[in-house]
Order: structure tokens, then sequence, then C-alpha cells
């Protein structure tokens, strides 16, 4: 066997590993009768992430960023409702959220999948860095907004990358405009970092319930996500195929198996790769840094509350 074969076919504890699809570790797992949302559910690892969930029984909320790409998403699918959602336009997640309440069903499974990557140059939405705006604060507003939507036992995945080790300088709470020092990766870094200090603070939130928030790394998978990527960079993707990136079924099991495993009912604050718990950085670790993100990102989406009403 070669050694990219070994690589490949290694599985951790839970029983599935780098190769493992997301109908391999659902296989068996009923879902009927839960409601799944999830972001991004047009394109890549949302919308396999989606049709997967489906397979196995869920009710999802296709959540994109117009109606049309959410309709079409949904008529996918078995059951689904299509919900229109634009991560960088408060007004438009507060629309969202409100459609989803208004529909009364409990949400049993929350993904927050959609993102944007590597911004060539420093774009902004009310002053913020755009990354951090859609990938961070779009997915706060529409999180927080949907709390008491969730049933007893919900989990909230919540789509970081092994990218947040990339964020070498941490969040830079005092640097959210992207103004200082803007590098492409390090802020798309850090909106994953963002991600990934989201789920351990809000899993610190739900101790004592039935909730559970993880954060995951779905592997490299080219999907759009590449869209804003320099053409070099594409072609040694392309090049480098074989060794170390995933297709998109492959890409979507982390997240189809920290959202359903019965095997993590109770697991919570934890970062996953490969479908098994991995080591996040000393960032992603930092419970302190959990909460100050927090408390900045409430902050900033209590702004947008005051001028909705
Ligand atoms: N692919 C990888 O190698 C990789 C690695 C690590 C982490 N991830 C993470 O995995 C997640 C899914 O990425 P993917 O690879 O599936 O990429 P993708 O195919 O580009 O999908 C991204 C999704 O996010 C949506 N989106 C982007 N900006 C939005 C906005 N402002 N409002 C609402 N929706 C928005 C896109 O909508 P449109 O189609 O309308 O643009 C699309 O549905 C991302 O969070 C990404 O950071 C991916």
């Amino acid at each position: 066997m070669s050694l990219l074969a070994l690589i490949k076919g290694t599985r951790g504890a839970s029983g599935f590993g780098f190769a493992s699809t997301a109908e391999d570790v659902t296989a068996g797992i009923d879902l009927s009768g839960k409601v799944a949302l999830v972001t991004g559910a047009n394109s890549g690892l949302g919308k396999e992430t989606a049709r997967v969930l489906a397979l196995r029984g869920a009710h999802v909320l296709t959540v994109a960023r117009s109606m049309d790409k959410a309709v079409a998403a949904a008529e996918a699918l078995p059951k689904a409702t299509p919900i229109a959602c634009e991560l960088s336009e408060p007004s438009s997640v507060q629309a969202a959220v409100a459609s989803v309440r208004a529909l009364g069903m409990p949400i049993d499974i929350l993904v927050c999948n959609a993102g944007i990557m590597a911004l060539p140059k420093l774009e902004q939405k009310y002053g913020y860095e755009l990354q951090f705006f859609t990938n961070h604060i779009g997915h706060f507003i529409l999180t927080t907004g949907l709390l008491e939507s969730l049933s007893e036992e919900a989990r909230v995945v919540v789509l970081s990358s092994y990218g947040h080790k990339l964020a070498s300088k941490g969040i830079e709470l005092d640097n959210l405009s992207g103004e200082a020092n803007y590098a492409a990766w390090r802020a798309y870094g850090r909106s994953k970092l963002c991600n990934l200090l989201f789920a351990v603070e809000l899993a610190r939130r739900f101790e004592g319930t039935g909730r559970t928030a993880n954060a995951v790394h779905p592997g490299v998978i080219r999907t759009n996500l590449g869209r804003h990527m320099h053409p070099a960079v594409n072609f040694m993707y392309a090049a480098t195929d074989v060794f170390f990136t995933k297709n998109e079924a492959q890409g979507a099991a982390t997240s189809c198996f920290v959202a359903s495993h019965p095997s993590l009912r109770a697991v919570s604050g934890n970062y996953f790769a490969d479908s098994n718990v991995a080591r996040a950085s000393g960032y992603g670790r930092d419970a302190q840094l959990a909460k100050d993100l927090w408390q900045a990102s409430e902050a900033i989406a209590k702004k947008f509350e005051t001028k909705a009403s």
C-alpha cells in the first residue's frame, strides 16, 4: 500500500477518518422528525451537508444569500424550506431569524457553514473587515437570534478551518476594521478563529443544558470558496490534488458527523477534523479570548439592533 493510501485510509478513535464520506458517517442514523438549518446550502459543502441530512430524514431549512438560491437548494431535497439570508447584511440576517421563528419549528441542528475566503484586497462592510463580518458576525447574529428556537438537544456546528492557525496575531480585537496590515490569508484565518471561538463560548453558555456547540475543519476541498484565490494558488491546488484534498462527499463528513452522530450527544466545545476530535491552536483554545470575542460581537450586533428598531 502506498504512503498516500495509508494516510487517506487512516481512521481515528471515532472509526472514521480522512476518506469517510457524509453518507458513511451518518449510515444508520435516523433524522426523521428533526429540523436542520444549513447556511450556504446552495453550494459546495453546505449543499452536500443539506443533501445528506435530508437523506437521513431531516427537514432542512436551506439558507442562502438570495431567495432564488435558497429555493433552488430546497427544490433538490425531499423536505425543505428556503430562507434568504445575506450574512453581511444584519437586516437580512434579522429577517431570516424572524422567518425561521415564524415557522415555529424547533431547530435540532444548526450548521453555520457559509463563508468567503482570502479576499485579495481589504473589503469592508459597515467599517468591519468583510470576512470577519460575513463569516463570524453574520453567524453570530443568526445563531444568537435563534437561541430560543433551538430544541433541548440541539447541536450547533460551526465551520471553522485548519486555516484558523493562520491568525498569527489572534483575533486582533483592536483591528476589526482590518485596516492595520491587511493580509488576505491572515484575515481569513482570523475569521475562522472567530468561528472556532464562537463555538467554544457558545458551548460554555450551553453547559447544564442538553445543547452542544462544536467547530469543524472540513478538510481541503476544491469548491467555489477558491474563487478569490490567485490562479497560481489554484494551479498548486490542482497539481497537489491527490495528496491532500477531499471531494465534497468527504468534505461534508465532519459537519454531518458532529451534527448527528449518537456518540456525540454530550460532546461540546470541541474542534473536529476528519470526524475526530482535533487540536486547535493556542488561540483556538483560549477561553478568555472566546469570552472577549463574544462581548465584542454582542456590541457589534447591538448597533444594528438599534438601527433596525
Ligand atoms: N473548501 C475548503 O477547502 C474549506 C476548508 C476549510 C474550511 N472551509 C469552510 O467551509 C465552509 C463552506 O465552504 P465551501 O468550501 O463549501 O465554499 P462554497 O462552495 O464557496 O460555499 C460557500 C457558501 O457560502 C455562501 N456565502 C458566501 N458569502 C455569503 C454571504 N455574504 N451571505 C450568505 N451566504 C454567503 C455562498 O453563497 P453564494 O454561492 O451565493 O456565493 C455559498 O453558499 C466555509 O465556511 C469555509 O470557510 C472550507
